[in-house]
């Protein structure tokens, strides 16, 4: 990550006022269609379902964005409390709230880097991190994972699914291949395709004139020898697991497109998503890694 080009303070300013400028364009299309959803994450969900679902536990969802991930776990009983740094992203979350009537469901809206863990000394049995940490600069990662030691109960869970790197991949001639192929295929389908034909939505093309990008200022994969390092006193490993590398983002850029294409695309993207899970069989998913590719895995940790 880039932290000693910008101070921390500028950091977090900016993407605060990304997030409250373009986090609802943005999280409608990291949420995808229902359908897609299902194609893209229902394995994935229920790998999180499995390791944190208990009705008479509590949950801490870090960086909630619009909440829904927060109101999933809440709808089935469990005490959730959701923090994000944006105010536009906590109202959203917290009107699915109050769509819903939940008194088991908070929101709080705060710069996790600033919030006082020691007040919440070991409230939590989970937390969930879902595509949160990599927005942090490294020096704060440290820092973070202190914060989630300290609210958690001992034997307490944490999933995280994050866009990781990692230097040890091999990335053999194959790899290289298919990344070559793939981004090709991407850059066809996601950019020449849809200039040529016209097939952006007219919302996409308004957010780009407003200066909307798929990604918010500073954010980037995480060293998972970081993330190693950072857990090691207080934390097991119990499973690292690669689940993305083309598909979400085809899914998420084909959000964009009119109505009208969204269902071609939908196939195309399930396409992708069994060619990721074949490829994550065959290979590490460090096999892919290069400094700035989002290989999105999921980690689970257990408070030692
Ligand atoms: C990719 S979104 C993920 C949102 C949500 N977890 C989900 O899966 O829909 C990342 C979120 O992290 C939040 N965020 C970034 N930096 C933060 C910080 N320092 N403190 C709290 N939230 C932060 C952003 O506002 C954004 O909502």
């Amino acid at each position: 990550m880039k932290s000693e080009e910008v101070s921390l303070t500028k950091w977090h300013e900016d993407e605060k006022v990304w997030w409250d400028k373009y986090g609802r364009y943005m999280s409608y299309q990291w949420k995808l269609t229902p359908s897609l959803n299902k194609i893209l994450r229902a394995d994935l969900e229920s790998d999180y379902v499995e390791f944190l679902l208990n009705p008479t536990e509590s949950l801490l969802d870090l960086g909630c964005g619009s909440g829904w991930l927060s109101l999933y776990f809440a709808e089935r009983g469990m005490k959730v409390l959701g923090i994000d740094i944006s105010q536009e992203q906590i109202d959203a979350s917290n009107s699915l709230r109050d769509q819903g009537r939940l008194e088991n469901l908070e929101f709080e809206c705060c710069d996790l880097v600033n919030w006082n863990s020691v007040k919440h000394q070991e409230r939590f049995d989970n937390v969930f991190v879902n595509a949160f940490l990599h927005h942090l600069p490294e020096v704060e990662l440290e820092m973070m994972f202190h914060k989630i030691a300290t609210v958690l109960k001992p034997g307490g869970k944490v999933y995280m699914y994050e866009p990781l790197r990692s230097s040890s991949g091999t990335r053999c001639i194959g790899v290289r291949m298919v990344d070559a192929i793939s981004s090709r295929m991407m850059h066809l389908l996601l950019n020449l395709l849809p200039g040529w034909f016209d097939l952006f939505s007219d919302e996409y093309k308004t957010e780009l004139k407003n200066g909307y990008q798929m990604s918010s200022p500073h954010e980037d994969p995480i060293d998972i020898e970081l993330i190693k390092k950072f857990c090691s006193d207080s934390f097991e490993v119990i499973e690292m697991k690669g689940w993305h590398l083309f598909s979400l983002g085809f899914a998420m850029q084909s959000m964009a497109l009119k109505e009208s294409v969204r269902g071609t695309y939908a196939g195309l993207a399930a396409l992708w998503f069994r060619i990721d899970t074949i490829l994550l069989r065959m290979f590490d998913w460090q096999d892919f890694s290069q400094p700035h590719r989002f290989i999105l895995c999921s980690v689970k940790l257990l408070r030692k």
